[in-house]
């Protein structure tokens, strides 16, 4: 995995061995209520590839999405920012992160992150819009 500077983009090779680590990240997903397993993986901004699966639980709604472990993840490995993300089915298709994820994401952005989306590679800011973030609670303090 190549080392980037801020704005440089990932190659074409990054990109599949992102892909690889989140199909990975699949094969240990807990689904056995949805039966749809996913699988995320990101690079961070000092070159660590983080990544999680979904599991879920009894009670469907305490399911945790495979960006939950991803994040997870990224703070037991030493923290840092995300510059690159992906999300894959149990086929491996790209999958689009949920809304809840979205924000889970964006905390953890690094400046230029992109994600590959089923329409192709894409910035933070596009998926996840004029954002809430942690500048929002300085505002009224
Ligand atoms: N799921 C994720 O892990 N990430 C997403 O961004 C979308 C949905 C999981 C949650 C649940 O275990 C399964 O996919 C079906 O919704």
């Amino acid at each position: 995995m190549g080392n980037y500077g801020r704005g440089e983009k990932l190659s074409a090779e990054d990109w599949q061995a992102l892909k690889a680590a989140a199909v990975d990240a699949m094969q240990n997903a807990y689904a056995p209520y949805s039966r749809f397993s996913v699988g995320a993986a990101a690079l961070t901004d000092d070159g660590r590839i983080v990544s999680g699966c979904n599991v879920e639980n009894a009670s469907y709604g305490l399911s945790l999405c495979a960006e939950c472990a991803l994040v997870g993840n990224l703070h037991m490995t030493g923290g840092g920012l995300l510059r690159a993300f992906y999300c894959v089915d149990a086929g491996g298709n790209v999958l689009m992160p949920c809304g809840r994820c979205r924000q889970l994401l964006y905390e953890f952005r690094a400046p230029d992150m992109e994600l590959m989306t089923t329409t192709g590679i894409k910035t933070m800011d596009q998926v996840l819009p004029d954002a809430f973030g942690p500048q929002h609670l300085e505002e009224t303090r």
